[in-house]
């Protein structure tokens, strides 16, 4: 529809033929998609905005054969009943052959109607990058997910996608661990002895807190962990041995929580900040050379007037601290520096919490500046809200601690296992088991990804677990639903494959499942620019809720042909366009449950 009233627009207004067709989708009854262009044009055309529309309304009706190439129609013509309304409106109502078509056009295509707009475009997404030695937490959680979803939804758009898990597996945290575990050789985990219920990132996370107990209450091991540290800083062969085991350990560990939540991240896909080490003293050099680092009270910063406090004087972004060691700004200058000159990005993505905004505009501003970020790379700090209770205040546990991530995902399978235990209570305990951790981190991750990434979101696994309602599981059930009409239908009708018969009528439940089906191709290339999944979320619990309307209004199994099997290739387009998108999330698309 764009591209012929663009050609419309050309045939009647050649000087205005570049004008944005203004095509929206149609709230009116009987109205499929509808342009406000006459409108906005009328003007330029010296004309009413009515007699405009009429105008364009003739060339998009024009009789095949009454064209310039006489035989093919003239470009402009649309398989559709167009109108002008009220003062100017052109209305667009396809003709149900039309519909029918396009019905059989997604389903010979494997993409569903997606375009690959995103072909060639490297993109480093930096996400998850969570902390050697440390427990996840909920803003882990949070960056792990959408970063996913987004890996995803870019890659199926044709980027070439790079997952870079940078990790926090430097600093001298380190010196205090490794000392810790020197002198307490008992404190190594060993896997055949953890406790029964531990995880490999708790043990870890205990080892974490007795070194930083020692190092708190006893003067000399702060003294031998502070030693440690240039030990490590100058390559001493066993601390790094005992670093690099820490490090492995607890890759090994994070990679249970990321095959638990199904996301894509491997081990392969770490690039931690100790990768930059040796670029560290090159990058605050050049920094130093260009005069855009300059000493301040002993150490190395970059003031620029765009960064200013509440008391209007520069944020300093700190390069080299006064203990001559480099910190996180610095790191973070080598990463884009390296993703633009050796991995040649172009598009850069940092999924990671809001409250780092300004760190990220420092440190793409100074990068600029130094000329590691050219104008055609695309950079974005991809920035989310935080995690809340249901009571609106920020998750914590009971107890008041910060909450992990294994927390969260535990209460949330806790709540599907209710659930389930209520719609069926013979279920066999293995069983119930299963479904309540395919649902509970399904819902999980929908919650997360549903909402607007900007905002706060509520983690309230009750509500996330319902059955009713934007929620994953609703998308989930709704999927099982449509698999299980096809299972019925499909052993009896044979040719699962055959496209829809076009001389059928086509009902309103029908038409308004047709057009959402149609939506998908939009919204997917919609979130590969706004990287915001949540829009991907409310397409699909918007078309679940179309196939629920069509469901109730338009019988399947016990229609007759042709009607059977036109509504049969509808439900096939809807499980595959559903099931396509959940993969998209990152979410499974169970056939039963
Ligand atoms: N490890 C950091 C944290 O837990 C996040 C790192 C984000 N990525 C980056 N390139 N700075 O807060």
């Amino acid at each position: 529809v764009e591209q012929a009233v663009g050609t419309a627009i050309g045939a009647v207004l050649p000087a205005r033929r570049d004008a944005d067709p203004l095509i929206r989708r149609s709230d009116r009854p009987g109205v499929d998609v509808q342009s406000n262009v006459a409108l906005s044009l009328a003007g330029a055309a010296g004309r009413p905005p009515a007699q405009l529309a009429g105008q364009l309304a003739d060339q998009l009706t024009a009789a095949p054969g009454a064209g310039p190439a006489a035989g093919t129609g003239p470009a402009t013509a649309l398989p559709a009943a167009v109108s002008v309304a009220g003062p100017g409106f052109l209305n667009v109502t396809f003709t149900d052959a039309a519909l029918w078509g396009q019905v059989a056009a997604r389903l010979a295509d494997d993409r569903l109607g997606v375009d690959t707009p995103q072909a060639g475009v490297r993109t480093v997404v930096d996400y998850s990058s969570v902390n050697v030695a440390k427990q996840l937490h909920v803003g882990h959680l949070r960056s792990t997910v959408i970063g996913d979803a987004l890996v995803r939804v870019l890659g199926f758009l044709g980027a070439e996608v790079i997952r870079e898990n940078h990790l926090g597996d430097w600093g001298t945290q380190f010196g205090m661990l490794i000392q810790y575990l020197v002198e307490h050789p008992e404190a190594r985990w060993q896997h055949d002895r953890l406790a029964a219920g531990t995880t490999a990132v708790a043990a870890l996370d205990e080892l974490y807190r007795a070194a930083r107990a020692a190092f708190d209450a006893d003067p000399a091991f702060a003294g031998r962990a502070r030693k440690r540290v240039v030990a490590l800083q100058s390559g001493d062969p066993d601390t790094l041995a005992a670093w690099r085991e820490i490090v492995a350990e607890s890759q090994h560990a994070f990679q249970q929580v990321y095959d638990r939540l199904g996301v894509l991240l491997t081990e392969a896909d770490a690039a931690g900040e100790s990768r930059y080490n040796d670029a560290l003293p090159g990058v605050v050099d050049e920094l130093v050379r260009q005069g855009i680092a300059v000493p301040s009270a002993g150490a190395l910063c970059v003031f620029d007037p765009a960064f200013t406090g509440r008391d209007g004087a520069p944020v300093p972004l700190i390069v080299r601290k006064s203990d001559g060691g480099f910190g996180y700004a610095a790191t973070d200058l080598a990463t884009v520096r390296d993703r633009v000159g050796r991995e040649r990005a172009d598009r850069m993505l940092y999924v990671v919490d809001a409250r780092q905004a300004l760190h990220f505009r420092q440190v793409f501003a100074a990068a600029r500046r130094a000329g590691w970020l050219p104008g055609t790379v695309d950079v974005e700090h991809v920035a989310f809200g935080a995690v809340l209770g249901a009571d609106g205040r920020p998750y914590r546990t009971r107890d008041g601690g910060t909450a992990l991530l294994s927390d969260l995902l535990d209460a949330a399978v806790t709540s599907a296992r209710r659930v389930v235990r209520d719609k069926n209570p013979t279920m066999p305990d293995a069983d119930a088991d299963r479904i309540a951790e395919l649902c509970g981190i399904a819902a999980v991750k929908y919650a997360d990804l549903a909402t607007s990434r900007q905002q706060d979101y509520r983690f309230d696994p009750d509500r996330m677990v319902a059955f009713t309602g934007n929620t994953g599981v609703y998308l989930l059930y709704a999927h099982t639903r449509v698999a299980a009409i096809l299972r019925r239908a499909e052993p009896a009708t044979g040719d699962g494959d055959a496209p829809p018969d076009p001389a059928v009528p086509v009902a309103p439940a029908e038409r308004a499942l047709i057009l959402a089906l149609d939506g998908f191709g939009a919204v997917v290339t919609e979130v590969g620019e706004s990287l915001e999944p949540h829009r991907l979320c409310g397409y699909l619990y918007e078309l679940a809720r179309a196939f629920t309307a069509f469901y109730e209004s338009c019988p399947v199994l016990g229609a007759a042909e042709p009607v059977r099997s036109n509504r049969l290739a509808l439900c096939r387009l809807t499980r595959r366009t559903l099931a396509q998108g959940l993969t998209l999330l990152g979410l499974p698309a169970p056939d039963r449950l």
